[in-house]
């Protein structure tokens, strides 16, 4: 049986990426699969957060979550502050995970920038509680953009390197799910860098919570290079803001590339703006609508929350456990 985990961080505005590389594919996961989603505070703390704006910002993308499909009913919903089983199994994973392993990590490079010595230590064993998250479920598959996919394989060497030293397979083997044409959408004003939540220019991003003209604008005001759009993808090497533009019209009419291009191949970025636009403003649409439906009711978000945290620590409950018992923690009631 597959159990499916992921994580999204209440910081700043949802945006385009999180929706086409994330958010959808979590939809699509629920029919056949169980589910954990979990809003990450915890995570979201490892940069600067004010505590209004977090406060906020976990109900907004609580709210989001609902609106682009999410059943909390059918599946778990919640948010990582209210299970204390994930920094308990963090702290394990701290001592397994060597500092090798994290000097690797280039988000936190990123995200550190040039003051490494400033950073919080958080920020360091960011993929440490990360690999919790997962395994306190002995969740299997991951479904995430291309951008995580360096954690996930630091979650399956933390839980190798577990089951190995205490001689066990406690652990499962994970799978990233990485996939669809928007697993890395790129920015609006740069094709050389990803569509963030912490760009400075709200132009680089197409916001869930932008209203039809918003998108309009933005899309139209998207950098591309002079040339008509050309008849196969792989000359998009040389031209990231126009591959970039195609492969977003892409995920959002759930066609490959090569499909969009058939259809759009010679013609000018001008028309084709203006079709991505509508058709932007078209999903967006209604998840928008709904959120704002659902945000005028905080009270409904927080029980959904809470309902979910409450099912989550029943299940992460006996592994972490089972974890204290393998390391040799004593325990009440435990042999
Ligand atoms: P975050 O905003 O960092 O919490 O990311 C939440 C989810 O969105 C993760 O699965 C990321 O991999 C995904 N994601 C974030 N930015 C992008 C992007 N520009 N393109 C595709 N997926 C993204
Ligand atoms: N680090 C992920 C991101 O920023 C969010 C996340 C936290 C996550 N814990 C997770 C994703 C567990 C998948 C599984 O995108």
């Amino acid at each position: 049986m597959s159990l499916i985990f992921s994580g999204i961080q209440p910081t700043g505005n949802l945006h385009l990426g999180n929706y086409l590389g994330a958010i959808r594919n979590w939809v699509r996961l629920q029919d056949d699969h169980d589910c954990l989603f979990c809003v990450v505070d915890m995570h979201a703390i490892t940069l600067w957060q004010e505590p209004a704006d977090l406060h906020r910002a976990t109900r907004e993308v609580t709210a989001a979550l609902m609106a682009a499909g999410i059943d909390p009913e059918k599946h778990i919903l919640f948010n990582q502050s209210q299970v204390p089983q994930h920094a308990e199994l963090a702290w394990i994973f701290n001592c397994v995970a060597r500092v090798g392993w994290l000097n690797r990590m280039t988000q936190f490079k990123e995200k550190a920038g040039k003051h490494k010595e400033k950073a919080s230590v958080g920020l360091y064993v960011y993929p440490t509680l990360m690999a919790a998250d997962i395994l306190a479920y002995k969740a299997t598959h991951v479904p995430v953009g291309e951008d995580q996919k360096q954690h996930l394989e630091l979650a399956q060497q933390i839980a190798a390197k577990f089951n190995h030293d205490y001689d066990t397979d406690l652990f499962p083997e994970l799978e990233p799910l990485i996939f669809g044409e928007g697993t890395r959408v790129m920015s609006l004003r740069d094709g050389s860098s990803k569509m963030s939540k912490s760009d400075t220019s709200d132009y680089s991003r197409i916001n869930m919570t932008d209203d039809v003209d918003t998108i309009t604008h933005k899309i139209r005001k998207a950098r591309t290079d002079p040339h008509p759009l050309p008849d196969n993808p792989e000359v998009f090497d040389d031209r990231p803001e126009a591959g970039n533009l195609v492969a977003i019209y892409a995920a959002l009419a759930e066609r490959t590339r090569a499909e969009v291009l058939a259809e759009w191949g010679g013609a000018n970025f001008a028309d084709f703006k203006q079709a991505l636009a509508e058709l932007a403003a078209e999903v967006l649409g209604p998840i928008n609508a709904e959120m704002n439906r659902l945000m005028a009711d905080p009270a409904a978000i927080d029980a959904v929350l809470g309902r979910g945290a409450r099912r989550a620590r029943e299940l992460a409950e006996p592994v972490v456990e089972e974890v204290y018992n393998t390391v040799g923690f004593v325990r009440p009631g435990a042999s």
